[in-house]
């Protein structure tokens, strides 16, 4: 592919900037700078693929670091290991820098992007598992995960997750996603994160399944009444081409809660199922708060939705909920741009 005379151009720019941004090093009130490594796939910058950019981190880095990658569809698994907190990966857009693999068979062996670390902060990425995505590659569906977060303390601005069974494991800890694209067909957010995903988009494509549906957004994993965790999705919008249930519930105290969202006429008229939890609905935690579109009729739904009152509502929706210490602001404070 040829380089244009813009995107050299933006390139010098680019590290110029880092270099002067090196240079001021730490001075009163303002954000530590960090070093930023490049990945580009043409050999401009420090790596060609992003786990060597990964692997090149010292274990058990404290000070945060950028991984800027540069567009292209990256080919490649990606871990992000326990040892190397305060990574921050920064991409070029969701559907312009992409991370791509196609295992399948098991969640725990077929993600295309693994994050073990605490404080890892992800911005315009794309992390796909291209087994059953597009659905039309003809692929039988098998269980296929594009991404799998298990530390605590991570954050997604603007990053794109695309599969179609068991697109997002949202594994546990404090996790944060902000205008992202989370797209597929069945339990495509599962887990035992504890999470807020607002703004996003939520991309149903069930309609690839035999009748057209329905499908599963969510597997909420919460698996007892001590356990804090539960997905909150708020001032979301709700789309696709297939029929879908709003979750069902893959342990026995599954927690949900769509605040504010805007749902189309795809979401099934009951909204929620119990799947093992048959006889026991009465554990879940499912519920639905101010939401909009045809999809959001509740006229229909189990009569086993929670109710929520203010209070409970706002103990659920406020970032409190993921951040009571300080964490998130303090990552924006080390994020320059
Ligand atoms: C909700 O659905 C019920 C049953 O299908 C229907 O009678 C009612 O008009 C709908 N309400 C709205 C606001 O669309
Ligand atoms: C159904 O939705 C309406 C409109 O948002 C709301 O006022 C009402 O309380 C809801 N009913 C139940 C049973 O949740």
């Amino acid at each position: 592919m040829a380089i244009t005379s813009l995107q050299l151009l933006l390139h010098y720019i680019f590290r110029a900037c880092i270099v002067l941004s090196l240079g001021l090093g730490q001075t009163n009130g303002q954000p530590e700078t960090y070093r930023t490594i490049i990945v580009d796939q043409s050999g401009h910058g420090n790596f060609k693929t992003i786990q060597s950019a990964i692997d090149s981190i010292p274990s058990d880095n404290n000070k945060w670091i950028c991984i800027y990658i540069k567009a292209g569809e990256y080919r490649e698994r990606v871990t992000i290991p326990r040892d190397k907190p305060f990574v921050y990966l920064k991409g070029e857009g969701k559907r312009k820098t992409i991370i791509v693999w196609d295992a399948h068979g098991s969640i725990t062996t077929s993600a295309t992007f693994t994050s073990e670390a605490d404080n890892i902060v992800a911005k315009g990425i794309g992390f796909k598992n291209s087994y059953n995505n597009p659905p039309t590659n003809k692929n039988p569906v098998k269980v296929a995960v594009a991404a799998m977060i298990v530390g605590d303390k991570s954050a997604f601005y603007g990053c794109g997750f695309f599969g179609f069974q068991d697109t997002l494991w949202d594994v546990g800890g404090r996790h944060y996603f902000n205008s992202c694209t989370i797209e597929g067909a069945i339990d495509f957010i599962f887990g035992a994160g504890k999470s807020i995903y607002e703004r996003c988009s939520i991309s149903v494509i069930a309609g690839a399944l035999n009748g057209g549906g329905p499908g599963f957004i969510t597997a909420q994993a919460r698996s007892s009444k001590e356990e804090t965790n539960g997905f909150i999705f708020k001032d979301c919008n709700v789309f696709g081409n297939g029929k879908t249930y709003l979750g069902r519930a893959w342990r026995a105290h599954a927690r949900v809660i769509y605040y504010n969202t805007h749902m189309s006429n795809i979401v099934v008229p009951s909204g929620w199922d119990a799947w093992h939890s048959v006889g026991k609905e009465n554990q879940l935690f499912y519920a639905e708060y101010g939401c909009k579109g045809l999809g959001s009729n509740n006229s229909s739904r189990v009569e086993w939705e929670e109710k929520l009152d203010q209070k409970t509502l706002s103990l659920f929706t406020s970032m409190e909920f993921i951040d009571n210490e300080g964490w998130m602001s303090a990552q924006a404070f080390n994020m320059l741009a």
